[in-house]
């Protein structure tokens, strides 16, 4: 596939822009130009905990597009079945859906020529479906329109950054996955593991492993929290501090580095 910048002409355009993991300074100079070249806004609707990154999101275009006016179109993001028991079925059914619902939003809600946006948390390449879902918008045909992807900060480097440290050890493998599977893939070893998407279930389930853990909630916001230690010995604290901050703020995003206890 050869692409070139630019191409397309009038084709509507479609912007995934990341606006970083929680503080409105992540944000890249590339991001502030896209902002300022987009004509619509599309706001997913998460629902109940999602208000804290809907202010967000608004608070980085008052502060960020001068001078300029745009629309903002929202529109509720489709629910996915949690109590189905076929996990990877249920998530395939939610991307279709999303996928019908982007390619309503750019066939309705964007004229030719115009520039749509979607503000992406942390990087668009890690754990976010914005991408798989234009690809398959792409795939279907029914719209015609090009995408460009403006990369930024992603929660993963917010992390090593707070707690000052490199994600790997000298010519070291990083493994990026999710609490869903990093119970059973640690027993492989595969490298230190920076863990995506944990409830809290994964965290009990290694709490006696001999590793270390640097871990991190609201990265990037006034309401940041950050514990590292030896797993056993923190554990414990991590998991009372991640169940009384949830409650108190309704919602939580934490994510961790898992590190095998050795020198290097
Ligand atoms: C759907 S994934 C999106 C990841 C995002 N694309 C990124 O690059 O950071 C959401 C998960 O990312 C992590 N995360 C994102 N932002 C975070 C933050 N500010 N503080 C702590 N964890 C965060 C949490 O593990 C959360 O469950």
């Amino acid at each position: 596939v050869v692409r070139r910048v630019n191409e397309g002409g009038d084709m509507k355009k479609i912007l995934v822009i990341s606006i970083g993991a929680g503080d409105p300074e992540h944000i890249t100079v590339q991001a502030i130009n896209a902002l300022n070249a987009t004509d619509v806004f599309f706001v997913l609707d998460k629902g109940e905990a999602a208000h804290d990154l809907l202010r967000l999101r608004e608070e980085i275009c008052a502060r960020y597009i001068a001078g300029r006016s745009y629309r903002t179109v929202r529109a509720e993001d489709p629910r996915r079945d949690r109590k189905a028991g076929d996990y990877g079925g249920a998530v395939e059914r939610w991307h279709h859906d999303r996928a019908a619902l982007f390619e309503a939003l750019i066939r309705d809600e964007l004229k030719d020529g115009e520039c749509g946006a979607f503000l992406v948390w942390g990087d668009p390449s890690l754990y976010d479906s914005t991408l798989r879902i234009l690809a398959e918008v792409t795939e279907r045909g029914a719209v015609r329109f090009d995408y460009e992807v403006i990369p930024g900060v992603s929660s993963a480097h917010v992390l090593a950054a707070a707690h000052r440290i490199p994600l790997n050890r000298i010519g070291q493998p990083v493994h990026f996955t999710t609490g869903r599977r990093v119970v059973d893939e640690i027993a492989a070893d595969p490298g230190d593991c920076v863990v995506f998407l944990d409830d809290g279930s994964a965290l009990a389930a290694l709490a006696d492993r001999d590793l270390d853990i640097f871990w991190g909630a609201y990265l990037g916001t006034p309401r940041q929290i950050l514990i590292s230690g030896h797993l056993n010995e923190v554990a414990a604290t991590i998991l009372e501090t991640r169940r009384s901050a949830r409650q108190e703020a309704g919602w939580i995003m934490d994510l961790y580095l898992l590190r095998r206890c050795r020198a290097g």
